[in-house]
């Protein structure tokens, strides 16, 4: 079930010169939300921007009743989210998304996430670390681009982190390091988000090396809650398409096009 809700903001930090976390307070949003689920946000009352924008949950926290998510600035949507402050009361609709990350049956788990896409991985790696091997691969741009080392090194087993140009980290892309482990021990599954060319590539290494993958996609969107057609992706298993807002946002890797 989804709500949508008025919620007041608890929290909010800057991570980033573009980049922000905030924490809103709901019950019934903490109570429902799974890991890979995201929320519609409205960030005023006026018309423009009319539509609500998607951001991933970052971290549930069923205790103190929050949801916590993490964003860039990238246009009007995002920009006016960023000047709101602790106190403010914005419009959230959610927990969004039938996809959610499936992982209670994993021991060993991969995770693989790339600049802004880290941040639905999170949750993820939070909860399954209670009960699987936790190897997370994130890759960034270079040093000034890492993002919450921190946060994945105390809920992983191993974390590689790379950066293309090696000014922190390994050097590379994550995806080779990914690659390279799995030569020694493959996981149960591979989890990933992030820009298109690293989930191509896991798609095109699982498929190749006969290993379950589980990716959230990021569709541009429109209503969020499957009317009006826009996140469309192609169904490789049928003739039809999937919504992102509804089917997804987290699809078994083989069974979606992008
Ligand atoms: C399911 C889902 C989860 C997301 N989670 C996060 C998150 O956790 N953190 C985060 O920072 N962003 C996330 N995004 C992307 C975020 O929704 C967009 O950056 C935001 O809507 C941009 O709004 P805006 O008004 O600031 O920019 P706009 O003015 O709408 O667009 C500015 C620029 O951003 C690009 N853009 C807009 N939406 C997307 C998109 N969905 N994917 C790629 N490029 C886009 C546009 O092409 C344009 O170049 C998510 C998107 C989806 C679909
Ligand atoms: S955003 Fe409207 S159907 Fe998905």
């Amino acid at each position: 079930m989804s709500f949508s809700r008025s919620v007041e903001i608890v929290a909010k930090e800057q991570l980033k010169s573009n980049i922000f976390k905030f924490a809103i307070k709901s019950e019934e949003m903490a109570k429902e939300a799974l890991p890979g689920q995201f929320l519609e946000i409205r960030v005023n009352d006026n018309l423009e921007p009319f539509l609500r924008r998607p951001i991933s949950i970052h971290k549930i926290e069923k205790q103190k009743n929050e949801l916590e998510f993490i964003f860039q600035v990238r246009g009007k949507g995002t920009e006016i989210l960023a000047q709101k402050q602790v106190g403010d009361k914005i419009s959230v609709m959610g927990p969004l998304g039938k996809g959610s990350f499936q992982f209670e049956n994993h021991k060993d788990i991969a995770i693989i996430g790339g600049g802004i896409g880290i941040f639905p991985l999170y949750e993820l790696a939070r909860q399954a670390s209670k009960n699987a091997n936790i190897t997370t691969y994130l890759g960034f741009r270079s040093k000034d681009f890492v993002l919450l080392e921190d946060e994945f090194s105390k809920v992983s087993n191993q974390l590689v982190l790379t950066t293309d140009d090696g000014s922190y980290g390994q050097n590379g892309f994550a995806i080779d390091y990914l690659k390279e482990d799995c030569k020694k021990k493959k996981p149960d599954c591979i989890y990933a988000c992030g820009p298109l060319p690293m989930l191509k590539a896991v798609r095109d290494f699982a498929a190749q090396n006969n290993i379950h993958a589980q990716v959230s996609l990021e569709e541009r969107m429109g209503c969020g809650i499957g009317i009006c057609l826009g996140c469309a992706v192609k169904d490789r298993n049928s003739e039809g398409y999937k919504h992102v807002c509804k089917d997804g946002p987290v699809f078994d890797i083989a069974d979606v096009e992008f």
